[in-house]
């Protein structure tokens, strides 16, 4: 049975009730009328009888109303302020158990599965606020160390001048990594909180993927990476600073984990009205536990930091296509290369 049917019934129950007592009083002071004045003429007597009739039943449902409050309302209301006050002071482990009193779902039981609904959800974002803050410390903390250690190196008047440009080239690395990671968690905060801020443009996407891959040009060369293309012309209303985003760590990614001499095969085709773009690589390939929790803020899947990056990447690029509606998904093989594949409505 649904909770508003159940509801529905407690309702009528609680007017059965009320209906019931009143009709009870009234027949039993009726019935006591008929039997006094069948017994007595006495017109003052009966009227004092009646009185005391009427008053002890009264009595007896003003009782009766008090403990049905006492349990049905008090204790709940009780328990629930107990609850809530716990809450209000940061204790998210409150659960409250559904009571069906008289084998009734009530309203109380329904505010007791929302809180334990909320306190669930309070718990959970607390845990997620944690793993945030410790991992953005966590890969703070790295390029901090660096730039302090090269910077007291630096400082050596005894050091030559190549390895001071090597000890630049490592500052420079670890201000470039520290500013990267900043912007990530600003843009991905931006996105959290506010949804799209951008205006929607029509973009012709075969245009802006290309341009994407133009700006890799000098890593593609130096990987001596092949990139092919094949790309439908397709025009799309979306946002163009959204869009670059995803490209530019698709691509990115796709450059960093392959090696050198790999390829790199782009792809956009229009399917029934939907863009469907996919990023390929003959890299290292993602193993099915890391394919799991790509997308998840901070997660990489080599934990040892070997290859640059902190992990957003995706998670921005995941959290952007959730907000302009579009799907993105990936297949991969373990030494064979990834597939990454998005897919966008709204052309034109
Ligand atoms: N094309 C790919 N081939 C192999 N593994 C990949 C590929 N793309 C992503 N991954 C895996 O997914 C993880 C998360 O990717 P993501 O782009 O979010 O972070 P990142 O590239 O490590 O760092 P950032 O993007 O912040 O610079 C990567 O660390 C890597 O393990
Ligand atoms: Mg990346």
């Amino acid at each position: 049975m649904n909770n508003r049917r159940k509801k529905a019934i407690v309702t009528i129950n609680g007017t059965i009730m009320f209906f019931f007592s009143i009709w009870l009083t009234v027949t039993i002071a009726v019935s006591a009328f008929k039997l006094m004045v069948d017994r007595t003429s006495d017109m003052k007597k009966v009227y004092i009888v009646m009185l005391f009739v009427i008053l002890f039943l009264s009595v007896l449902w003003t009782l009766a109303d008090l403990l049905r409050r006492k349990i049905m309302v008090e204790k709940p209301t009780e328990e629930i302020l107990i609850a809530t006050e716990k809450i209000a002071r940061g204790d998210f482990s409150v659960r409250l158990t559904p009571k069906y009193i008289y084998g009734k779902y009530d309203e109380y039981d329904e505010i007791r599965e929302n809180i334990n609904r909320m306190t669930a959800e309070l718990e959970k974002s607390e845990i997620l606020k944690n793993d945030f803050i410790s991992n953005i410390s966590h890969e703070i903390k790295t390029p901090l160390a660096i730039i302090q250690s090269y910077a007291t190196l630096i400082n050596d008047p005894t050091i030559d001048s190549e390895e001071r440009q090597r000890y630049v080239k490592i500052l420079c690395e670890a201000t470039k990594r520290l500013t990267a990671l900043i912007n990530d968690i600003l843009k991905l905060n931006k996105l959290e909180n506010q949804g799209i801020i951008e205006s929607k443009e029509g973009i012709r996407l075969h245009d802006s993927l290309a341009e994407a891959v133009i700006q890799f040009e000098t890593l593609i060369e130096a990987k001596n990476l092949e990139i092919e293309a094949d790309l439908d012309e397709i025009t799309i209303v979306s946002v163009k600073s959204y869009l670059d985003i995803i490209w530019n760590n698709l691509i990115s990614n796709a450059i960093k984990f392959t090696e050198n001499g790999g390829k790199i095969t782009i792809s956009l085709k229009n399917d029934n009205g939907r863009a469907i773009i996919k990023v390929s690589d003959t890299g290292c390939g993602i193993s099915k536990e890391t394919g799991m929790r790509i997308f998840e803020k901070f997660y990489q899947g080599d934990t040892s930091h070997a290859q640059e990056g902190n992990g957003l990447g995706l998670a921005l690029v995941k959290k952007i296509i959730d907000i302009i509606g579009g799907e993105i998904s990936v297949e991969s093989e373990i030494g064979r290369g990834s597939t990454f594949t998005v897919i966008l409505k709204d052309l034109t």
